[in-house]
């Protein structure tokens, strides 16, 4: 097949990360006879130094005509001082919003290998496999802001039209696995949170009567989590709500570093990026994981291309090169030497098989 592909690199470890990514991407299409094409384009911090517009009306086109964008990581020191107007996260919320991808998955499970990454106990992490579903154009994070000379606001509004639409999503999703669906919010205070639980219920009691459906606190969802993980499967839950539980969640898998993530609007196009930061402190030294830029590469083949056979492949190739024990510092084996990030990209493009 013939696709195009945006990849905006960004800031901090975003260019080493997606680098990886790329050259697993070129390795497919040589592999499998697909003519992908990708073209870099600047975004975030980098654009704020070159354009002075973190998220340019270049990148913005490039993007929009794209099949799919593969994002590294925004954002920095340099550009985070409270009194700066122009920030890159306001570029990445802003082409989250124009591409409208309304629905982040974020997958986490256990590599059994990597048990002892984790800071929680092995036992409580066994059959950890689950994904968040987050809502991701909406809620706090696009809400009015407002500053005043004695205190500030942030709106969170929600319409039913975007809770409908991340629950369908939510529960297609739900019946492909072990037919469970578990909605976070925070109903016993926020109004947008009873809204969300009242057209959840409604949407899967009408469209998916077969979903079995549970309601939870964001506070004690929070706490089951780490306590329980195994029984999560799919959980949707609100923007910001889902940020903050998708990095506690992250710890399920030994690293921050190796989670993707794909956010998917109405049609295939979507948005693909490791859900880490841009890690400024360790930029630029061959520290960073690439497995989570990598393992987003693998979701867009899947979820953008159509490409089932050619993201399992990247799946089993970066299972293996976890198994064989090379690993980043971040999931490096007590008392074991670390390998780069060039190293880990070079070897799971080494175990790519048909
Ligand atoms: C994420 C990140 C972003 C978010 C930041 C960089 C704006 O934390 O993708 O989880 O909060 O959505
Ligand atoms: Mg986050």
């Amino acid at each position: 097949m013939k696709a195009r592909i945006a990849v905006i690199a960004g800031d901090g470890i975003g260019p080493e990360v997606t680098v990886e990514a790329v050259q697993v991407l070129r390795a497919i299409g040589a592999r499998h006879g697909h003519d992908l094409e990708l073209i870099d384009a600047p975004f975030g911090g980098i654009a704020i130094d070159l354009h002075g517009d973190p998220l340019p009306p270049a990148t913005l086109e490039l993007c929009r005509g794209a099949d799919a964008v593969l994002l590294g990581a925004i954002g920095g020191p340099k550009w985070s001082a409270p009194q700066l107007k122009v920030r890159p996260e306001q570029g990445l919320l802003r082409l989250r919003r124009e591409l409208g991808v309304f629905a982040n998955l974020r997958p986490v499970s256990l590599h059994p290998a990597l048990r002892n990454s984790s800071p929680l106990k092995a036992e409580v992490l066994e059959g950890v496999d689950l994904v968040f579903v987050r809502e991701l154009t909406g809620g706090i994070y696009f809400g009015d802001k407002v500053r005043s000379a004695t205190g500030a606001s942030d709106l969170c509004a929600y319409s039913i039209a975007e809770v409908e639409r991340v629950v369908r999503v939510a529960a297609r999703l739900a019946m492909s696995r072990r037919r469970r669906l578990l909605s976070i919010d925070k109903a016993n205070v926020l109004e947008t949170s009873r809204l969300w639980r009242e057209v959840t219920e409604r949407v899967v009691r009408s469209e998916f009567p077969q979903l079995q459906l549970e309601h939870m606190l964001v506070d004690a969802a929070a706490m089951h989590l780490i306590r329980r993980p195994r029984d999560f499967d799919v959980a949707v839950t609100e923007n910001l709500f889902g940020d903050i539980l998708t990095d506690e969640a992250s710890m399920l898998a030994g690293s921050l570093g190796l989670l993707p993530s794909a956010s998917l609007g109405e049609g295939p196009r979507g948005l693909y990026e490791p859900i880490h930061g841009s890690a400024p402190d360790i930029a630029g030294l061959g520290l960073a994981n690439p497995i989570g830029a990598i393992l987003s590469a693998a979701l867009l083949l899947r979820h953008s291309l159509g490409l089932e056979r050619e993201a399992a492949a990247v799946e089993s190739a970066v299972a293996a090169v976890i198994d064989q024990g090379l690993r980043t510092p971040d999931i490096a084996a007590p008392g074991t030497s670390a390998a780069s990030t060039r190293a880990c990209g070079a070897a799971v493009i080494a175990r790519l098989h048909d």
